[in-house]
Protein backbone atom coordinates (compact mmCIF):
# COMPACT_ATOMS: atom_id res chain seq x y z
CA UNK A 1 0.00 0.00 0.00
CA UNK A 2 1.25 3.69 -0.88
CA UNK A 3 1.52 6.02 2.22
CA UNK A 4 -1.73 8.17 2.51
CA UNK A 5 -1.89 11.21 0.48
CA UNK A 6 -1.81 14.73 2.16
CA UNK A 7 -2.46 16.67 -1.35
CA UNK A 8 -5.23 18.55 -2.39
CA UNK A 9 -6.05 18.72 -5.96
CA UNK A 10 -7.16 22.49 -6.77
CA UNK A 11 -9.67 23.33 -9.50
CA UNK A 12 -8.07 26.58 -11.70
CA UNK A 13 -10.28 29.34 -10.22
CA UNK A 14 -8.93 32.82 -10.31
CA UNK A 15 -8.75 32.70 -6.17
CA UNK A 16 -7.10 29.31 -6.54
CA UNK A 17 -4.43 30.65 -8.65
CA UNK A 18 -3.76 33.46 -6.42
CA UNK A 19 -3.62 31.23 -3.58
CA UNK A 20 -1.34 28.54 -5.30
CA UNK A 21 0.76 31.51 -6.59
CA UNK A 22 1.74 32.93 -2.68
CA UNK A 23 2.62 29.05 -2.00
CA UNK A 24 5.04 29.37 -5.20
CA UNK A 25 6.78 32.72 -3.95
CA UNK A 26 7.01 31.32 0.04
CA UNK A 27 8.99 28.18 -1.69
CA UNK A 28 6.65 25.44 -1.29
CA UNK A 29 6.10 23.23 -4.15
CA UNK A 30 3.43 21.65 -6.28
CA UNK A 31 2.36 19.77 -9.22
CA UNK A 32 1.44 21.35 -11.97
CA UNK A 33 -0.45 20.48 -15.36
CA UNK A 34 1.25 21.26 -18.68
CA UNK A 35 0.27 20.21 -22.36
CA UNK A 36 3.29 17.85 -22.26
CA UNK A 37 3.14 16.58 -18.76
CA UNK A 38 2.28 17.57 -14.95
CA UNK A 39 5.09 19.25 -13.72
CA UNK A 40 6.43 19.29 -9.74
CA UNK A 41 7.03 23.20 -9.72
CA UNK A 42 9.39 25.36 -7.55
CA UNK A 43 10.56 29.31 -7.68
CA UNK A 44 13.58 28.36 -10.21
CA UNK A 45 15.76 31.47 -8.38
CA UNK A 46 14.99 29.82 -4.83
CA UNK A 47 18.22 27.03 -4.41
CA UNK A 48 16.51 25.99 -1.71
CA UNK A 49 12.29 25.62 -3.53
CA UNK A 50 15.19 23.35 -5.55
CA UNK A 51 16.75 21.58 -3.64
CA UNK A 52 13.33 20.40 -2.17
CA UNK A 53 12.30 19.90 -5.71
CA UNK A 54 15.08 16.72 -6.32
CA UNK A 55 14.36 15.71 -2.09
CA UNK A 56 10.36 15.31 -3.61
CA UNK A 57 11.14 12.71 -6.13
CA UNK A 58 14.20 11.24 -4.95
CA UNK A 59 16.09 12.72 -8.33
CA UNK A 60 20.02 13.08 -8.10
CA UNK A 61 21.22 16.56 -8.06
CA UNK A 62 23.49 15.75 -11.15
CA UNK A 63 20.30 15.42 -13.64
CA UNK A 64 19.33 19.38 -14.41
CA UNK A 65 16.20 21.17 -14.07
CA UNK A 66 13.86 22.83 -17.05
CA UNK A 67 13.04 26.57 -16.22
CA UNK A 68 9.44 26.94 -17.09
CA UNK A 69 8.52 30.94 -18.47
CA UNK A 70 5.53 32.51 -19.31
CA UNK A 71 6.72 35.87 -21.96
CA UNK A 72 10.14 35.71 -24.04
CA UNK A 73 11.09 38.80 -21.54
CA UNK A 74 11.97 36.25 -18.88
CA UNK A 75 14.02 34.24 -21.58
CA UNK A 76 16.56 36.56 -21.64
CA UNK A 77 16.72 36.81 -17.67
CA UNK A 78 18.15 33.56 -17.35
CA UNK A 79 19.47 32.79 -20.53
CA UNK A 80 21.53 34.06 -23.62
CA UNK A 81 19.73 33.16 -26.18
CA UNK A 82 20.76 33.46 -29.66
CA UNK A 83 19.39 33.92 -33.00
CA UNK A 84 18.63 30.22 -33.73
CA UNK A 85 16.57 30.09 -30.43
CA UNK A 86 14.92 33.00 -30.84
CA UNK A 87 13.31 31.41 -33.94
CA UNK A 88 12.62 28.25 -31.97
CA UNK A 89 10.92 30.08 -29.49
CA UNK A 90 8.82 32.29 -32.02
CA UNK A 91 7.67 29.38 -34.22
CA UNK A 92 6.96 26.69 -31.00
CA UNK A 93 6.34 28.59 -27.90
CA UNK A 94 3.73 28.52 -26.12
CA UNK A 95 4.73 24.21 -26.43
CA UNK A 96 6.56 21.61 -25.86
CA UNK A 97 10.26 22.42 -27.06
CA UNK A 98 12.90 22.79 -24.52
CA UNK A 99 16.34 25.14 -25.28
CA UNK A 100 19.61 24.00 -23.70
CA UNK A 101 21.64 28.02 -23.98
CA UNK A 102 23.73 29.41 -21.65
CA UNK A 103 22.45 30.74 -18.25
CA UNK A 104 22.66 33.84 -16.53
CA UNK A 105 24.05 34.09 -13.24
CA UNK A 106 20.68 34.21 -11.25
CA UNK A 107 20.41 31.05 -12.21
CA UNK A 108 21.24 29.04 -8.89
CA UNK A 109 23.74 25.69 -9.57
CA UNK A 110 21.00 23.56 -7.79
CA UNK A 111 19.11 24.00 -11.86
CA UNK A 112 21.94 23.27 -13.88
CA UNK A 113 23.41 20.77 -11.66
CA UNK A 114 26.58 22.69 -11.45
CA UNK A 115 26.87 23.33 -15.07
CA UNK A 116 26.69 26.49 -16.77
CA UNK A 117 24.00 26.11 -19.37
CA UNK A 118 20.18 26.09 -18.04
CA UNK A 119 16.88 24.65 -20.32
CA UNK A 120 13.91 26.34 -21.07
CA UNK A 121 10.80 25.92 -21.93
CA UNK A 122 7.30 28.20 -22.28
CA UNK A 123 4.39 25.65 -21.60
CA UNK A 124 1.01 25.26 -23.64
CA UNK A 125 -1.00 25.07 -20.90
CA UNK A 126 -3.34 28.56 -20.23
CA UNK A 127 -3.41 27.29 -16.30
CA UNK A 128 0.15 27.13 -16.18
CA UNK A 129 0.67 30.30 -18.01
CA UNK A 130 -1.06 31.78 -15.53
CA UNK A 131 -0.02 30.62 -12.51
CA UNK A 132 3.64 31.52 -14.02
CA UNK A 133 1.95 35.15 -14.63
CA UNK A 134 0.76 35.50 -11.32
CA UNK A 135 4.28 34.00 -9.71
CA UNK A 136 5.93 36.71 -11.59
CA UNK A 137 9.51 34.48 -11.53
CA UNK A 138 10.37 31.25 -13.71
CA UNK A 139 9.43 27.89 -12.54
CA UNK A 140 11.47 25.13 -12.06
CA UNK A 141 9.63 21.75 -12.77
CA UNK A 142 11.02 18.39 -13.70
CA UNK A 143 7.79 15.67 -14.64
CA UNK A 144 5.93 15.27 -11.18
CA UNK A 145 6.98 11.70 -10.92
CA UNK A 146 9.17 9.73 -8.61
CA UNK A 147 12.54 9.58 -10.35
CA UNK A 148 12.81 7.03 -12.49
CA UNK A 149 8.99 6.19 -13.26
CA UNK A 150 6.39 6.76 -15.72
CA UNK A 151 5.73 10.67 -16.07
CA UNK A 152 2.25 11.51 -14.61
CA UNK A 153 -0.64 13.00 -17.10
CA UNK A 154 -3.23 13.50 -15.05
CA UNK A 155 -3.33 15.36 -11.15
CA UNK A 156 -4.44 11.83 -9.83
CA UNK A 157 -0.65 10.23 -11.36
CA UNK A 158 0.88 13.11 -9.76
CA UNK A 159 -1.29 12.14 -6.49
CA UNK A 160 -0.44 9.08 -6.76
CA UNK A 161 3.48 9.44 -6.80
CA UNK A 162 3.92 12.12 -4.63
CA UNK A 163 0.95 12.93 -2.62
CA UNK A 164 2.42 11.69 0.20
CA UNK A 165 4.94 14.23 -0.14
CA UNK A 166 3.37 17.48 -1.27
CA UNK A 167 0.65 19.51 -0.39
CA UNK A 168 -0.70 21.23 -3.23
CA UNK A 169 -1.83 19.82 -7.13
CA UNK A 170 -3.06 22.31 -9.68
CA UNK A 171 -5.54 20.14 -11.62
CA UNK A 172 -5.50 21.23 -15.72
CA UNK A 173 -7.21 18.13 -17.18
CA UNK A 174 -5.35 14.78 -18.89
CA UNK A 175 -2.03 16.27 -20.52
CA UNK A 176 -2.68 17.01 -24.46
CA UNK A 177 0.70 15.98 -25.71
CA UNK A 178 1.11 13.36 -23.52
CA UNK A 179 5.07 13.28 -23.88
CA UNK A 180 7.68 15.08 -22.26
CA UNK A 181 8.74 18.03 -24.38
CA UNK A 182 11.56 17.91 -27.48
CA UNK A 183 15.17 18.94 -25.87
CA UNK A 184 17.49 20.79 -28.03
CA UNK A 185 20.50 21.78 -27.17
CA UNK A 186 21.18 25.35 -29.12
CA UNK A 187 24.63 26.30 -26.95
CA UNK A 188 26.54 25.95 -30.36
CA UNK A 189 23.70 27.49 -32.87
CA UNK A 190 25.96 26.34 -35.63
CA UNK A 191 25.38 22.82 -34.66
CA UNK A 192 22.23 22.04 -33.15
CA UNK A 193 21.46 18.71 -31.52
CA UNK A 194 18.18 16.84 -30.14
CA UNK A 195 18.58 15.99 -26.65
CA UNK A 196 14.81 14.16 -26.20
CA UNK A 197 12.53 13.58 -28.82
CA UNK A 198 8.84 15.24 -28.24
CA UNK A 199 5.93 16.22 -30.35
CA UNK A 200 8.30 18.66 -32.24
CA UNK A 201 9.93 16.55 -34.38
CA UNK A 202 13.31 16.69 -35.90
CA UNK A 203 11.94 17.67 -39.38
CA UNK A 204 10.15 20.18 -37.61
CA UNK A 205 13.52 21.69 -36.06
CA UNK A 206 15.28 21.69 -39.58
CA UNK A 207 12.73 23.53 -41.02
CA UNK A 208 12.48 25.97 -39.12
CA UNK A 209 16.36 26.55 -38.25
CA UNK A 210 16.95 25.95 -41.70
CA UNK A 211 19.85 23.66 -40.92
CA UNK A 212 20.05 19.64 -40.12
CA UNK A 213 19.96 18.69 -36.35
CA UNK A 214 21.99 15.79 -34.87
CA UNK A 215 20.44 13.55 -32.65
CA UNK A 216 22.07 12.58 -29.31
CA UNK A 217 24.25 14.51 -26.80
CA UNK A 218 27.48 15.53 -28.01
CA UNK A 219 30.23 13.12 -27.15
CA UNK A 220 30.97 13.93 -23.62
CA UNK A 221 34.79 15.23 -22.41
CA UNK A 222 34.00 13.94 -18.58
CA UNK A 223 32.20 11.49 -16.50
CA UNK A 224 30.39 15.12 -15.01
CA UNK A 225 29.15 16.05 -18.81
CA UNK A 226 27.83 12.91 -19.39
CA UNK A 227 25.30 13.46 -16.39
CA UNK A 228 24.00 16.88 -17.84
CA UNK A 229 22.70 14.99 -20.77
CA UNK A 230 19.20 13.63 -20.54
CA UNK A 231 18.47 10.55 -22.12
CA UNK A 232 21.52 8.87 -20.70
CA UNK A 233 19.75 7.48 -18.52
CA UNK A 234 18.37 4.52 -20.49
CA UNK A 235 15.92 3.04 -17.81
CA UNK A 236 13.28 6.05 -17.12
CA UNK A 237 9.57 6.15 -17.27
CA UNK A 238 9.52 2.80 -16.88
CA UNK A 239 6.45 0.68 -15.45
CA UNK A 240 8.01 -1.86 -12.46
CA UNK A 241 6.22 -4.84 -14.51
CA UNK A 242 9.01 -6.42 -16.64
CA UNK A 243 7.83 -4.95 -20.41
CA UNK A 244 8.43 -6.43 -23.89
CA UNK A 245 9.04 -4.90 -27.04
CA UNK A 246 8.09 -5.81 -30.18
CA UNK A 247 7.99 -4.77 -33.68
CA UNK A 248 4.26 -5.85 -34.13
CA UNK A 249 1.91 -7.67 -32.66
CA UNK A 250 -0.70 -10.46 -33.42
CA UNK A 251 -3.95 -10.96 -31.77
CA UNK A 252 -2.72 -15.00 -32.25
CA UNK A 253 0.26 -14.39 -30.17
CA UNK A 254 -2.06 -12.51 -27.64
CA UNK A 255 -4.92 -15.61 -27.64
CA UNK A 256 -2.29 -17.95 -27.41
CA UNK A 257 -0.83 -16.42 -24.67
CA UNK A 258 -0.87 -17.16 -20.56
CA UNK A 259 -3.66 -14.86 -18.94
CA UNK A 260 -1.17 -12.57 -16.85
CA UNK A 261 0.50 -11.57 -20.16
CA UNK A 262 -0.69 -7.94 -21.63
CA UNK A 263 -0.40 -7.22 -25.07
CA UNK A 264 -0.85 -3.28 -25.98
CA UNK A 265 -0.99 -2.77 -29.26
CA UNK A 266 -1.15 1.07 -31.53
CA UNK A 267 -4.17 0.21 -32.87
CA UNK A 268 -7.19 -1.66 -31.57
CA UNK A 269 -7.36 -4.65 -33.84
CA UNK A 270 -10.74 -6.31 -34.85
CA UNK A 271 -12.61 -9.04 -34.21
CA UNK A 272 -13.60 -10.75 -30.69
CA UNK A 273 -10.48 -9.40 -27.94
CA UNK A 274 -9.79 -11.56 -25.05
CA UNK A 275 -9.47 -9.60 -21.91
CA UNK A 276 -5.42 -9.14 -22.03
CA UNK A 277 -5.59 -7.21 -24.79
CA UNK A 278 -5.23 -3.48 -25.24
CA UNK A 279 -4.53 -0.68 -27.51
CA UNK A 280 -2.70 2.98 -27.39
CA UNK A 281 -5.82 4.47 -29.73
CA UNK A 282 -8.74 3.09 -31.53
CA UNK A 283 -7.76 4.45 -34.59
CA UNK A 284 -4.24 3.91 -34.17
CA UNK A 285 -3.90 7.41 -34.38
CA UNK A 286 0.00 8.86 -33.40
CA UNK A 287 -1.25 11.75 -31.35
CA UNK A 288 -3.97 9.43 -29.93
CA UNK A 289 -1.17 6.77 -28.92
CA UNK A 290 1.22 9.28 -27.66
CA UNK A 291 -1.39 10.98 -25.51
CA UNK A 292 -2.48 7.51 -24.10
CA UNK A 293 0.42 5.94 -23.53
CA UNK A 294 1.62 6.75 -19.84
CA UNK A 295 -1.91 6.63 -18.31
CA UNK A 296 -2.27 2.68 -20.23
CA UNK A 297 1.42 1.79 -18.96
CA UNK A 298 0.62 3.47 -15.51
CA UNK A 299 -3.17 1.25 -15.31
CA UNK A 300 -1.19 -1.82 -16.38
CA UNK A 301 1.26 -1.41 -13.82
CA UNK A 302 -1.67 -1.78 -11.18
CA UNK A 303 -3.17 -4.70 -13.33
CA UNK A 304 -0.75 -7.29 -11.68
CA UNK A 305 0.66 -8.67 -14.94
CA UNK A 306 3.73 -10.40 -15.14
CA UNK A 307 5.00 -8.99 -18.46
CA UNK A 308 3.22 -6.48 -20.37
CA UNK A 309 3.86 -6.37 -24.50
CA UNK A 310 4.37 -3.63 -26.14
CA UNK A 311 3.99 -2.74 -30.16
CA UNK A 312 6.16 -0.75 -31.38
CA UNK A 313 4.97 2.55 -33.98
CA UNK A 314 5.62 3.13 -37.44
CA UNK A 315 6.56 6.22 -39.41
CA UNK A 316 8.83 9.35 -38.17
CA UNK A 317 8.30 12.21 -36.11
CA UNK A 318 6.06 11.60 -33.63
CA UNK A 319 6.51 8.02 -33.69
CA UNK A 320 10.30 8.71 -32.98
CA UNK A 321 9.76 9.97 -29.49
CA UNK A 322 6.55 7.41 -28.96
CA UNK A 323 9.13 4.89 -29.67
CA UNK A 324 11.77 6.41 -27.47
CA UNK A 325 9.59 6.21 -24.54
CA UNK A 326 8.63 2.34 -25.51
CA UNK A 327 12.46 1.27 -25.46
CA UNK A 328 13.24 3.27 -22.04
CA UNK A 329 9.94 1.51 -20.62
CA UNK A 330 11.50 -2.01 -21.43
CA UNK A 331 15.01 -1.23 -20.72
CA UNK A 332 16.16 -3.11 -17.74
O1 LIG B 1 7.71 18.31 -20.97
C1 LIG B 1 8.59 18.49 -20.16
O2 LIG B 1 9.74 18.82 -20.48
C2 LIG B 1 8.24 18.31 -18.67
C3 LIG B 1 7.27 19.43 -18.28
C4 LIG B 1 6.95 19.43 -16.81
O3 LIG B 1 7.79 20.66 -18.69
N1 LIG B 1 9.43 18.32 -17.87
C5 LIG B 1 10.32 17.29 -17.86
O4 LIG B 1 11.35 17.47 -16.96
O5 LIG B 1 10.21 16.33 -18.57
P1 LIG B 1 12.36 16.30 -16.56
O6 LIG B 1 13.18 16.89 -15.47
O7 LIG B 1 11.61 15.09 -16.23
O8 LIG B 1 13.26 16.12 -17.80
C6 LIG B 1 14.12 17.17 -18.16
C7 LIG B 1 15.35 16.67 -18.86
C8 LIG B 1 16.23 15.84 -17.98
O9 LIG B 1 16.57 14.65 -18.67
C9 LIG B 1 17.48 16.70 -17.79
O10 LIG B 1 18.64 15.93 -17.75
C10 LIG B 1 17.44 17.59 -19.02
O11 LIG B 1 16.08 17.82 -19.26
N2 LIG B 1 18.10 18.87 -18.80
C11 LIG B 1 17.75 19.85 -17.95
N3 LIG B 1 18.65 20.85 -17.97
C12 LIG B 1 19.60 20.51 -18.86
C13 LIG B 1 20.79 21.11 -19.33
N4 LIG B 1 21.21 22.29 -18.88
N5 LIG B 1 21.52 20.45 -20.26
C14 LIG B 1 21.12 19.26 -20.73
N6 LIG B 1 19.99 18.62 -20.32
C15 LIG B 1 19.25 19.24 -19.40
MG1 LIG C 1 11.15 13.18 -15.96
Amino acid sequence: MPPASRAKIYRGTTRNLRFLAGKLRQGELMGVPSETVYGLAGDALNPRACRRIFAVKGRPRTDPLIVHIHQLEQLELIARPNPAAYALAKACWPGPLTLILPKQDCVPAEVTAGGDSVAVRMPAHPLFLRLLQAVGRPLAAPSANPFGYVSPTTAEHVRDGLGHRIDYILDGGPAKVGLESTIVDLRDPARPRLLRPGAISRADLRRILGRPVAAGPRRAASKQQVLLAPGLLRRHYSPRTRVRLHEQLTLAQAASSKPDHAWVFVKKPEGRLPANVFWLDAKGDLRGAARHLFSRLRQLDRGGYALIHLEQVAGAGLAEAINDRLRRAAAR
